[in-house]
């Protein structure tokens, strides 16, 4: 049976959903019990075979000082940037109140062998995060995937405990608009869609 009450509110939850970076971001504390939620939502993506490889860290209030020590591991070995970076890197950790790390961990067979593709648990920790972000928007807490430069360096993915096969995917960021909400706008579908009948 079609619900479109449930079907309207959740294409609303979809349309509602925005990447909003740290410039972006209230530093203000996020409760608890709504990051909770949030990676419960996560929890909850699909994946083949059951591997469920998502994995999280959550970095909040002074635990921002050892996601700061992380990412200055991203310039170890530049001396020359050593005082910056470190004076970067903790800026960076306390411009928003949550990080989250985004961590794939394939499933595995028990001589060791991985039970799924690689590409299969990637796809299936990209379910979790979007769920995660759609409960953040719902939510009204402000939020983006970052998958660039020391949010998926390999010092940072050695330090959060993720050695290959295991991947770092980037970090979520997340706290309460500081700006208004952001809207946004698609090509059409058109461009993307072919239908054969
Ligand atoms: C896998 C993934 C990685 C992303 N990485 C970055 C990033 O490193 N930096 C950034 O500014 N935005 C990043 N984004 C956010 C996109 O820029 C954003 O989703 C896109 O502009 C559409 O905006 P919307 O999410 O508000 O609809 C990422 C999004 C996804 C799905």
């Amino acid at each position: 049976m079609v619900s479109i009450s449930n079907a309207e509110s959740l294409y609303g939850s979809i349309l509602h959903r925005r990447s909003m970076g740290l410039s972006r971001l209230k530093p203000d504390p996020v409760d608890h019990n709504l990051i909770e939620w949030m990676l419960d939502a996560a929890n909850w993506a699909p994946s083949h075979g059951d591997t469920e490889p998502w994995r999280f860290t959550v970095f909040s209030g002074e635990g921002r000082a050892s996601l700061a020590e992380l990412f200055e591991k991203a310039h170890d070995g530049d001396s020359t940037k050593d005082d910056r970076a470190r004076e970067s890197a903790h800026k960076r950790a306390f411009a928003a109140p949550v990080w989250i790390s985004i961590g794939m961990v394939p499933g595995r067979k028990a001589d060791g062998s991985l039970m799924m593709s690689v590409d299969e648990e990637l796809m299936a920790v990209a379910c979790a995060v979007q769920n995660l972000h759609l409960m953040a928007s719902a939510i009204g807490l402000a939020g983006m995937w970052h998958s660039k430069g020391s949010s998926v360096h390999p010092a940072v993915a050695r330090g959060l405990g993720l050695e290959a096969p295991d991947r770092l995917l980037g970090f979520f960021m997340c706290g309460w608009p500081s700006s208004d909400w952001l809207s946004s706008t698609r090509r059409p579908l058109a461009e993307k869609v072919r239908w054969v009948e």
